[in-house]
């Protein structure tokens, strides 16, 4: 982490040493400003909130909003549960994948995408459903999903031309 890195951390303590009990909103407001959670800033919470280490890394571990890896600037989420499991998720999955060349979990080598597998998310009645930067997509097909990507690409591309 940068020391600017580490000054964001410290805003985010800020006014949270030693109230262990907003852990899990400490680890949430760390996530929101990096995108992940960086194993410095998890060393900072432990000493600050006055958890121990451990704790820190098993909440982190444990809730499914939290990763320890960066992510793309999109966070593309799949569901693989099985009401969109048999509405021809794996399909749309598979070649999303193939499109992006990445596996589940992994983010595209020029940072664009994470693309991550959930079991449900939800919206059974509404699937295939898919989660992309926040916003519910349902009744996915392939062809919708490449739209949505190819979507998200071109407002990139513009947004560097119009610089
Ligand atoms: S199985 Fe996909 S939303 Fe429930």
């Amino acid at each position: 982490m940068t020391t600017a890195d580490a000054k964001r951390v410290d805003t985010i303590l800020k006014g949270r040493e030693g109230a262990s009990g907003e852990l899990i909103e400490a680890l949430q407001d760390i996530q929101d400003a990096f995108k992940y959670l960086p194993e410095e800033a998890l060393r900072s919470v432990s000493e600050k909130m006055a958890v121990p280490l451990i704790e820190v890394f098993r909440v982190a571990n444990y809730y499914k909003a939290f990763t320890l890896q960066p992510r793309g600037r999109h966070l593309l989420t799949v569901c693989m549960g099985t009401a969109c499991h048999v509405r021809g998720a794996p399909r749309f999955l598979d070649e999303v994948l193939g499109q992006l060349d990445i596996k589940p979990g992994e983010t595209t080598e020029d940072g664009d995408f994470t693309v991550e597998t959930v079991n449900c998310l939800g919206a059974c009645a509404l699937g295939p459903v898919v989660v992309l930067d926040g916003k519910y997509h349902d009744h996915m097909t392939a062809g919708k999903l490449r739209a949505l990507i190819q979507g998200t690409l071109s407002k990139k591309a513009k947004k560097t031309g119009d610089r």
